[in-house]
């Protein structure tokens, strides 16, 4: 916090994405750009910062990805861990370690995690009576049900929470509950499991929150609305084969609950850090020390597991930190609507970093993120952003100061006394700048942040049209050369203010300045660089059409994105088909039987045979002379015996079928497409 005294260290984590899918905006307004801005600030600081995450790789939303795609949850886990890393690269998210819950490393720390918890008394064994689907034959854990929220009466609530009112439910509480993988009505049975004691962790969990100060108060408000009901004992093991193996020998055969393990992935992300780094033991200076401050960055919809449920796993195994702050951000919105990754209502990161580079949307995130409200993102915004501001202030004024300095004095930034003169302002701003932004960034006021820098480059661009420097270059050079070493400072502070939040467009300033590695304090310092060695635009407009392109993509479903129906084609595979129209010559039923109609086909000028099922729909004497619809390139084949060169199109509702045919007279053998 501003004023504090600085922690020894920071371990910055953002939540474990689940391996099941490709990260989308509101993930990376949640949990992760956020995280990156405060982690790429303190490193400019110079802080001992460590930013660990990894893929989520176990639960049933890795196991039920699995199922309807017909893969392993090993093939799940393998695409998207990649899939996530490399995006997640790509958009310049710098982690010192992005590790994953299926590694040894991680069996052995969750493992010596519940064992301990075990022994010291905390983790108890209990009946409980689940959710048992009989034609699937498994017991329907967390999100395997879906029903009604038996507290807000939501339908489509999880059998782990419900999604409106974020209460956390036992499958067994659902109202009319469903079969997620069949459909079928489950039975209730009685099966074992381990519990863990929340319950006694209410009152230290309440004092520890209560000590927090400086939390956001949507944290604050959400435990302490779970403290007024009570915390209740949670089971924390599962009927499963995917998962991290209980390592008691009376729970052979089980697995840990996803929401024990996942959180244990911080630490075990850490060690795989320290060890990567080849000081297998650093981790224990985070994760042992009481100065290490712990900074969860997550989602709205993960504040009960960060702030009640992982404090007190970390109470009862005794060894460990607890967190310090937990910035939780509410939601993104899409087009004035919610995400939704199972209805693809979402835009995500993969296919944006196809079209465009990544400092843009890292932008328009961050002037917007969702830090004390929801808010939405739309694709207007985003163009706006990009070519009012991005472009138009601060790559206009980078460009101008670059190519005024190339024009008229060559490239070199002409020497002058900084003091006195008009700049004063844009002087004192930069030197101000830095300590504010910093103290905005750290207490996570990450938005305030974004906005404030932009402010600086808008005043740069007020400074330069003020100062008229192609005026005073004749008139008034001296006054020309203060111009342009102003400007060049703002550029040169800029470089640096920028980094957290645009650090691709910083390190191509940074190429301009030449002036190589500086810190965040430097920011504020008096250098002035020798030259501004090119003058490359840093911002690309965007056309309008981008604007209904990225909409409309909304609407479309992902390839491999689960559906109802086939496997999505590519428009070459549809052009692949051969579509006519064609002119039915003759038609008679296939002797002998009751539904195939034999016709001859007019498709221009040549005349085929195909045999269709259309023969209890359509008499034969009403089809010569419609016009319909064929495949004229599908390969011969024999129905009955009797040659078929083509197929027709119907619509087929039942027993009911409808030829397709033209809306308006087109002759024979015209092309459909
Ligand atoms: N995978 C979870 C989600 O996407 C988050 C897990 S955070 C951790 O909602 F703490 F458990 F790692
Ligand atoms: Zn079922």
């Amino acid at each position: 916090m501003v004023g504090m005294l600085s922690p020894v260290r920071i371990l910055v984590t953002s939540a474990l994405p689940y391996a099941n899918g490709d990260i989308h905006f509101g993930q990376l307004a949640g949990a992760y750009l956020p995280a990156d801005i405060y982690v790429k600030y303190h490193r400019l600081k110079g802080s001992d910062i460590v930013y660990i995450c990894g893929s989520d790789e176990h639960g049933v939303p890795i196991t039920l990805a699995a199922a309807k795609q017909k893969l392993s949850p090993k093939d799940i886990i393998d695409r998207y861990h990649n899939r996530i890393k490399r995006s997640f690269e790509e958009f310049g998210i710098e982690f010192d370690n992005y590790s994953r819950t299926s590694l040894p490393i991680h069996y052995r720390t969750a493992q010596d995690f519940f064992s301990r918890v075990y022994k010291n008394g905390f983790i108890k064994p209990g009946v409980t009576r689940q959710l048992y689907c009989p034609s699937c034959r498994m017991f329907l854990a967390d999100r395997y049900v879906e029903g009604i929220c038996p507290y807000c009466g939501s339908k489509g609530a999880r059998g782990d929470q419900c999604e409106k009112c974020g209460r956390w439910i036992e499958p067994s509480e659902l109202i009319e509950p469903r079969c997620k993988v069949c459909g079928a009505v489950p039975e209730v049975r009685e099966t074992r499991h381990w519990f863990f004691a929340l319950s006694q962790f209410q009152e230290s969990l309440r004092k520890w929150l209560g000590a927090k100060q400086n939390w956001k108060p949507n944290v604050k408000r959400f435990c302490e609305g779970w403290f007024k009901k009570g915390l209740k004992d949670r089971p924390i093991t599962r009927d499963l084969s995917w998962g991290v193996p209980v390592p008691l020998e009376a729970a052979k055969g089980k697995v840990m609950y996803v929401w024990f393990d996942a959180p244990i992935g911080y630490i075990s992300s850490t060690k795989e850090w320290a060890e990567r780094i080849g000081e297998p033991d650093r981790w224990k200076d985070y994760w042992l020390d009481s100065r290490t401050k712990l900074v969860h960055f997550i989602g709205k919809d993960n504040i009960v597991f960060h702030a009640v449920v992982w404090p007190a796993m970390l109470m009862a195994h005794g060894d460990w930190v607890l967190p310090t702050d937990i910035p939780a951000n509410e939601f993104l919105n899409i087009e004035g609507r919610k995400f939704s990754t199972s209805h693809n209502r979402a835009a995500w990161l993969p296919e944006y970093l196809q079209d465009f580079p990544p400092d843009p949307l890292r932008y328009a995130l961050a002037v917007n993120l969702p830090e004390n409200r929801d808010v939405d993102f739309a694709w207007r915004d985003f163009h706006a952003r990009n070519n009012n501001e991005l472009a138009d202030v601060l790559g206009n004024f980078v460009n101008r100061v670059a190519v005024f300095l190339k024009k008229n004095y060559n490239g070199r930034v002409p020497e002058a006394s900084l003091d006195g003169g008009e700049g004063q302002e844009v002087l004192e701003a930069i030197a101000e700048a830095p300590g504010r932004v910093g103290g905005m960034i750290d207490s996570y006021r990450i938005k305030e942040a974004a906005r404030a820098v932009m402010t600086l480059p808008a005043l740069g661009n007020r400074y330069f049209d003020r100062q008229a420097p192609w005026r005073s270059f004749k008139a008034d050079p001296s006054r020309c050369d203060q111009t342009m070493a102003v400007c060049t400072r703002l550029v040169s502070m800029l470089e640096i203010l920028l980094y957290p939040f645009l650090p691709f467009t910083s390190r191509r300033i940074g190429k301009m300045l030449g002036l190589g590695k500086r810190s965040w304090d430097d920011a504020a310092l008096p250098v002035v660089p020798k030259e501004l060695k090119s003058t490359e635009i840093l911002f690309e407009k965007l056309d309008k059409s981008i604007i209904e392109v990225q909409t409309a993509r909304l609407r479309i479903r992902k390839p491999g994105h689960v559906r109802k129906g086939k496997a999505m084609i590519s428009f070459d595979d549809f052009k692949k088909l051969e579509l006519r129209t064609a002119k039915i010559v003759s038609a008679g039923k296939v002797p002998g039987t009751e539904k195939l109609v034999k016709m001859i086909i007019d498709i221009g000028g040549e005349e085929r045979q195909i045999v269709a099922g259309i023969g209890k729909v359509y008499e034969s004497q009403e089809l010569a002379g419609k016009t319909i619809i064929v495949v004229a390139n599908l390969a011969p084949a024999k129905i009955r015996g009797v040659e078929s060169n083509g197929m027709l199109l119907a619509a087929i509702d039942g027993d009911n079928i409808s030829l397709l045919t033209v809306d308006r007279p087109v002759s024979a053998g015209s092309e459909v497409s």
